[in-house]
């Protein structure tokens, strides 16, 4: 039938979203103006990226309360501002209203996100949260591991989306341990999961220019949030290239 025969052609390709908090973190490093996060993010879309991704951390480190108004102000593309369920954070939220939000658990002392929300735990805490954004209009993701339970859980909430923890997955890949198979088929298992409870999948930590493909090939992701990979690339081809090769990498 000609109807199945263009079914091929209707695969939606990754959304990739660029996450810019280390460009943030330089201008940290010396207290300066620049780099502007906001200009990054705009040649960020200029190469490509499909939404924007900022995490405004409780204690500051890189982006800042103000990069994101202005983000909110100049961005042509969906804003994704990942946050913690610290109730100084969500009122943050929602006066800002991004178009989406991401939640993770968050320590003091962690160089970047460690884990998945503990949601069988906090459940209590997040569906909370989840109700609170939402009755502003705003989409929620659950940044969790790739686990059955934890997607479940995520419906359950009201989630209108999982991010699954692909941190493992990366770590393994890189020292060519043969339990990133294994971890894969979780990440696999995690995400058919939310498709079939109707949330849409999108996977992120660790992403990077070599291990991408790999990670694309077990699921058809909504959407991919890197960030460390595509700002180290950037110091050597520019930010706008970095995009560019990290979106040809989404096929
Ligand atoms: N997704 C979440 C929920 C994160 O916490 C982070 C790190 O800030 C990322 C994606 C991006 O990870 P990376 O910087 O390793 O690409």
């Amino acid at each position: 039938m000609r109807g199945r025969s263009l079914l091929p052609l209707l695969r939606l390709r990754v959304r990739l979203g660029v996450n810019i908090d280390h460009v943030a973190t330089v201008r940290q490093a010396r207290g300066e103006k620049f780099p502007d996060p906001v200009q990054v993010a705009q040649t960020a879309v200029q190469g490509g990226a499909d939404g924007i991704t900022a995490h405004l951390r409780e204690d500051r480190r890189h982006i800042q309360e103000s990069d994101l108004e202005e983000l909110k102000k100049h961005l042509r593309v969906p804003l994704n501002m990942e946050m913690s369920i610290d109730p100084s954070i969500v009122a943050i939220a929602q006066k800002l209203v991004p178009a989406w939000t991401c939640l993770v658990p968050e320590k003091r002392k962690e160089l970047t996100t460690e884990g998945g929300l503990d949601v069988q735990h906090e459940s209590d805490k997040i569906g909370r949260v989840v109700k609170i954004l939402k009755s502003r209009g705003i989409k929620v993701s659950l940044f969790v591991d790739p686990d059955f339970q934890a997607v479940k859980i995520a419906k359950e909430l009201n989630a209108d989306a999982v991010e699954l923890h692909t941190g493992e997955f990366a770590r393994l890949f890189r020292v060519k341990d043969k339990g990133v198979e294994t971890e894969l088929e979780r990440i696999r298992s995690a995400a058919e999961t939310a498709g079939r409870l109707n949330l849409l999948a999108n996977a992120g930590h660790g992403i990077d220019y070599d291990n991408v493909s790999r990670l694309i090939q077990v699921y058809p992701f909504h959407e991919l949030n890197i960030g460390f990979s595509i700002v180290a690339r950037s110091l050597f081809v520019g930010f706008n290239q970095a995009v560019k090769e990290m979106k040809a990498k989404l096929g």
